[in-house]
């Protein structure tokens, strides 16, 4: 991608890994809303999620830099955010270690997006006990978000 933004030939190699980037990276800017539904893993995302966020993390595309910082190029999209994590990271120190909703409401605030909804499911293998009401309610959560998204 850099060679591309430079002009610089690329190999084959790299032409075909370039339009997989391209795909999803147009796929993506053409899209009014997008829906990322996603785990917590190891306290993150799992790798292939993180392969698509850099695939759009492309200066000139999804954010540009300027003099006085990077700024956001869609704050038009319309995004929410469904995960799903056995434990709870909503309050307390876990919080901070939550690195899935945190990132990618991160990526999207730095690409402009202000329209950033979330609807997260947690704690049903912390609390096995209360996993049927826990999911029933996000399952609640996540169709009522889907009538006004
Ligand atoms: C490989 C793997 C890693 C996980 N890591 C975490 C974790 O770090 N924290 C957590 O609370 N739950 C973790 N979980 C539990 C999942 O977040 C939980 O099962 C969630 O419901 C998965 O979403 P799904 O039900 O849509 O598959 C992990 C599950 C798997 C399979």
């Amino acid at each position: 991608m850099y060679k591309a933004s430079q002009g610089i030939e690329a190999t084959p190699e790299e032409q075909q890994a370039t339009n997989i980037v391209t795909k999803y990276l147009t796929q993506f800017l053409n899209a009014d809303k997008v829906v990322f539904a996603f785990p917590l893993w190891n306290m993150t995302v799992p790798a292939v999620l993180h392969t698509y966020i850099d695939y759009l993390n492309q200066a000139g595309h999804t954010f540009k830099y300027t003099a006085e910082g990077p700024v956001g190029l869609i704050p038009n999209k319309k995004v929410v955010l469904l995960n799903a994590r056995g434990g709870s990271y909503s309050e307390g120190p876990a919080a901070a270690a939550e690195m899935s909703v945190n990132f990618i409401s991160n990526i999207m605030r730095f690409f402009g997006v202000q329209d950033l909804s979330t609807v997260i499911i947690e704690g049903h293998a912390q609390s096995p006990d209360q996993a049927a009401s826990i999911i029933e309610t996000g399952l609640k959560q996540a169709s009522d978000a889907a009538v006004t998204f």
